[in-house]
């Protein structure tokens, strides 16, 4: 993995725009979250061909439980599919695959599944996935903080540490498909100093080479972290 400071290590994306994809060619939401799948596939194995050792995915937020019912069943189907087809590819691919988010709430085999993707991926070295499903960033940072209850002097590094990214780096770049201009309760407490790219591609048809001009952009951009210039 490159450990260049200007090259990212941390790519996290909000992927936004399937229903609106699906919409464009009169078909059902259904078949716009299927095709994102296909895209997760694409970028995934972009991102870690390219050296970067993290990749973090928005796929269900707290909030999307307001959807209509078969909209949720749906995506909550597509999420079971994605980890019995992906546990074995991933780990044939050297990639560690981690389920961020409350997952307590989903069915039992649907849980079965995200511990047999940590137990069997865990610490492989070509790269880590991240998958936040049913994950807000404001209930993790409850969830962190209670978990710190009791104890006295609180650091930020303290903080860090109990997020569900323990132990990750923060991300360098967060991109929202879709063209909206918002951060939706995403890594709230990680993206203090991440660089944001809004991009109007719905996320079905986000491409490698939109990935490489968001890396360029990146790799020349002078982040300060609230300093100046040296
Ligand atoms: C937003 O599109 C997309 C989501 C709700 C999250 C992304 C979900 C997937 C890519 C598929 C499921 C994921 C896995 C891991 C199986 P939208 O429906 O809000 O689009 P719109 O803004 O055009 O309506």
């Amino acid at each position: 993995m490159k450990s260049d400071a200007r090259y990212p290590s941390h790519i996290a994306i909000i992927m936004d725009g399937n229903g609106r994809w699906a919409k464009n060619r009169h078909m059902p939401r259904s078949l716009g979250h299927r095709e994102g799948v296909k895209t997760i596939d694409r970028i995934a194995d972009a991102v870690f061909s390219r050296g970067i050792g993290y990749l973090t995915l928005f796929a269900f937020s707290t909030e999307n439980w307001g959807r209509p019912e078969s909209e949720v069943s749906g995506l909550l189907g597509l999420f079971k599919k994605y980890l019995k087809k992906n546990i074995p590819i991933l780990t044939r691919k050297n990639i560690s695959l981690n389920v961020l988010g409350d997952v307590s709430v989903l069915d039992e085999e649907t849980v079965a599944l995200v511990s047999d993707a940590y137990e069997k991926t865990h610490g492989l070295g070509g790269g880590v996935l991240n998958i936040c499903f049913n994950y807000g960033g404001r209930a993790e940072i409850v969830r962190a903080v209670n978990s710190l209850s009791g104890k006295t002097e609180i650091t930020e590094q303290d903080i860090s540490e109990v997020l569900y990214t323990g132990g990750m780096p923060d991300p360098d770049i967060i991109v929202r498909t879709g063209g909206e201009h918002r951060i939706s309760n995403f890594l709230l407490y990680q993206s203090a100093y991440s660089e944001i790219y809004f991009v109007d591609t719905l996320w079905p048809d986000f491409s490698e080479a939109e990935l490489d001009k968001i890396i360029a952009d990146y790799s020349a951009t002078d982040r300060r972290f609230g300093k100046i210039s040296e």
